[in-house]
């Protein structure tokens, strides 16, 4: 092999280890910042009924961001995003109280969303929610 096959060999394989770690890095990257997708992350999400029984509430990914389904004691279905709107904390659900806590500064909804005290501007945005034969959709 001469100077130059080898040089070029070299390039070759320096190119290879080059690309490979550009994919190692940026893969993470990309996948990190794009859109969730797929049942549990998309536009649309089902739930066995089953999973929500009366005055429970169930957390799951909504378009990227955490959201909730409340079967409260009348048998209604109520779907929220579960991200507190004074700074973005997950609120918690109080099942013996039926009205959700924000950890965070002590933020209190009720079981529709609305503020019942502490900092919160505005309630929690409302998703739509519908049941048909056992199976919740949101969204
Ligand atoms: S972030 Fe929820 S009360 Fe402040």
């Amino acid at each position: 092999m001469d100077a130059r096959s080898r040089r070029r060999f070299l390039g070759i394989c320096l190119g290879g280890v080059l690309a490979g770690a550009g994919a190692t890095v940026l893969y993470p990257l990309v996948s990190y910042l794009a859109p969730r997708r797929g049942s549990g992350g998309g536009s649309k999400v089902t739930i066995p009924a089953a999973d929500v029984p009366e005055g429970a509430a169930k957390f799951f990914e909504y378009n990227g961001k955490t959201a909730v389904v409340i079967r409260q004691k009348n048998g209604a279905l109520v779907a929220l995003s579960a991200v507190c709107t004074h700074l973005g904390c997950v609120v918690q659900w109080q099942k013996e109280k039926e009205e959700f806590l924000c950890p965070c500064h002590g933020g209190r909804f009720n079981a529709a969303g609305l503020v019942l005290g502490g900092p919160p501007p505005k309630p929690l945005e409302s998703i739509p929610v519908a049941a048909v034969n056992g199976i919740i959709t949101v969204g």
